[in-house]
């Protein structure tokens, strides 16, 4: 980040280097800064979004199973509140199963948006539902939809209704997860919709465990950020020298991922020196777990209101209909 009475070395680095990409300048700002941090996103290269779909299938890891279930129990009732053709625009489409639950119960889909930073998989998935889907206008759109992001043209008069399954609301910190919720909400527009996966809070033990698997899915997951910042930018960690830990935090009712460095050492990454002390962390994510009050809060200061809400069978899910409040 710069600062007052950096001029100079601005001006030198302007002069000798070429501008920081969007990546390198991400990643200093959190590693910079006095706690370090990295964003989740950051975990979805090819790599990770492969670890990912591996920590689904771990015994567990309960989030992915318990959503499906609740979307294949609740499809045609999510489908008869979403109304007939519709445009569907999901935020972080990944493998893209969940949504042919949707699309298979929905009366005439008019359009689906897959929005998804991983680009391979966005254009694989997208290009197997058009094929499946031959009379849904598929329209993928490759970014990170935290940021501000034009959609495609959608057909004239559809109900546009916004899915967010996964759980992923977990990711963003509350004045976050309103702020990304007013934005989708706006995007819906009045007569809109959202249809939102969370996860429930829980007992620890089970939370723990989750983020812990035996089989160290997820710890590879985490320390993959890692490998692929030595890819990317040149960085330069020695991936042995941090380990994975994740723990609820009952306070903030969240799960929290981190990198802890086992040494004291330096590490480059993209021109500039970070130091590491023994125990210190990189916090690489936070995946907050609801109450029905939080819900309430976090969706009704984004102008939705909740018009229903599914559980699946041990009570550990949340999948939501908000319907636009106002
Ligand atoms: C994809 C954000 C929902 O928070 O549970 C899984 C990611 N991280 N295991 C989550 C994740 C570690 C996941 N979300």
């Amino acid at each position: 980040m710069r600062r007052p009475g950096d001029h100079s070395r601005t001006e030198a680095a302007r002069r000798d280097q070429p501008a920081p990409s969007p990546l390198a300048a991400e990643v200093l700002r959190g590693l910079q800064s006095e706690r370090k941090t990295l964003p989740p996103k950051l975990f979805y290269d090819a790599a990770g979004a492969a670890l990912f779909e591996r920590i689904c299938e771990q015994p567990e890891y309960y989030p992915t199973r318990a959503e499906l279930e609740i979307l294949e129990a609740r499809a045609p009732e999510i489908a008869e509140l979403a109304g007939p053709r519709c445009a569907l625009i999901e935020y972080g489409s990944g493998a893209g199963v969940k949504v042919t639950l949707l699309l298979d119960a929905m009366e005439r889909p008019a359009a689906y948006v897959p929005i998804d930073i991983s680009r391979d998989q966005l254009c694989t998935v997208a290009a197997d539902l058009a094929a499946s889907y031959p009379d849904v206008a598929v329209r993928p759109l490759c970014g990170d939809y935290s940021q501000p992001l034009e959609l495609p043209p959608l057909p004239p008069g559809a109900r546009r209704v916004g899915f967010f399954p996964g759980s992923t609301i977990g990711n963003f910190h509350p004045a976050e997860a309103t702020a990304f919720l007013r934005r989708i909400r706006r995007t819906v527009g009045t007569d809109g919709a959202l249809i939102l996966g969370v996860d429930r809070r829980k007992d620890a033990a089970v939370l723990d465990a989750a983020y812990n698997d035996a089989s160290g899915v997820t710890a590879a997951f985490n320390l993959n950020l890692l490998t692929r910042l030595n890819r990317e930018l040149g960085a330069d960690f020695e991936v042995e020298c941090f380990a994975h830990r994740a723990f609820f935090n009952s306070a903030a009712s969240r799960v929290e991922m981190h990198l802890v460095s086992l040494d004291d050492q330096e590490v480059h990454v993209a021109g500039s020196t970070i130091r590491f002390e023994p125990g210190e962390t990189i916090w690489t994510e936070s995946s907050y777990k609801y109450d029905a009050e939080r819900l309430d809060s976090v969706v009704g200061s984004a102008g939705f209101r909740v018009r229903m809400r599914w559980t699946d069978s041990e009570d550990r899910f949340w999948v939501a209909f908000l319907e636009a409040a106002d």
